[in-house]
């Protein structure tokens, strides 16, 4: 059998998708590793989670260094990364990230695409948008980083329905749900099929 994929994984905040991510690869379900985590927020749930797990638990921003995305770069180059996965990443990744990475980077976002993206479309944002818009059916989408935000080739949309009574909370929760369960066979599937 072929080495695990090597996993690095780029959050902000509580880090529920890295613990999904986890629990694939504690159940078999994905043949890959998390080789590093790296945050921009040294509060992250993300980083302790990581660090609980024994992973290398980089804080990594423009206040802890001169060039973060040179930073960046040289951590996933020193950990091996083969695949970069964006899980809550509230910043722009550094466009010598991107390049370096093409092909090889994903995100997920917790709503159709390209309709419920761009600048200003994060956290909760893009629920009251989806609410706001009337339609019945929302969903985490799986693409591809590239320069711009939420613009890169859609890899994979899982639907889960809008509620008449929902509030932007409980169409998050639900669809957050649906995220913990796309993201890591999205990776599996594009990324870990011949291991
Ligand atoms: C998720 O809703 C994801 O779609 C978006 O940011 C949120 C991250 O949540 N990109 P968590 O930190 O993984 O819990």
């Amino acid at each position: 059998m072929k080495a695990p994929v090597r996993l690095g994984v780029l959050a902000s905040g509580r880090g529920s998708n890295l613990a999904a991510l986890l629990a694939a690869i504690d159940r078999g379900d994905l043949p890959a590793t998390v080789a590093v985590v790296i945050a921009n927020n040294s509060n992250a749930g993300a980083l302790e989670l990581a660090r609980r797990a024994d992973i290398p638990a980089l804080h990594i921003s423009s206040r802890t260094h001169a060039d973060p995305g040179a930073a960046i770069a040289d951590a996933l180059r020193r950990h091996e990364i083969s695949v970069l996965v964006l899980a809550g990443y509230m910043r722009r990744v550094d466009p010598r990230v991107v390049a370096e990475f093409a092909g090889r980077a994903v995100n997920i976002h917790p709503a159709p695409l390209p309709r419920f993206g761009g600048a200003g479309m994060y956290g909760m944002h893009v629920h009251e948008a989806v609410l706001a818009s009337g339609v019945r059916e929302s969903g985490p989408t799986v693409h591809r980083v590239t320069e711009a935000y939420d613009a890169g080739e859609v890899l994979a949309h899982r639907p889960v329905p809008v509620l008449p009574d929902d509030t932007p909370e409980t169409l998050a929760a639900r669809v957050l749900q649906a995220e913990h369960d796309l993201y890591w066979r999205v990776i599996a599937e594009q990324f870990c099929r011949d291991r």
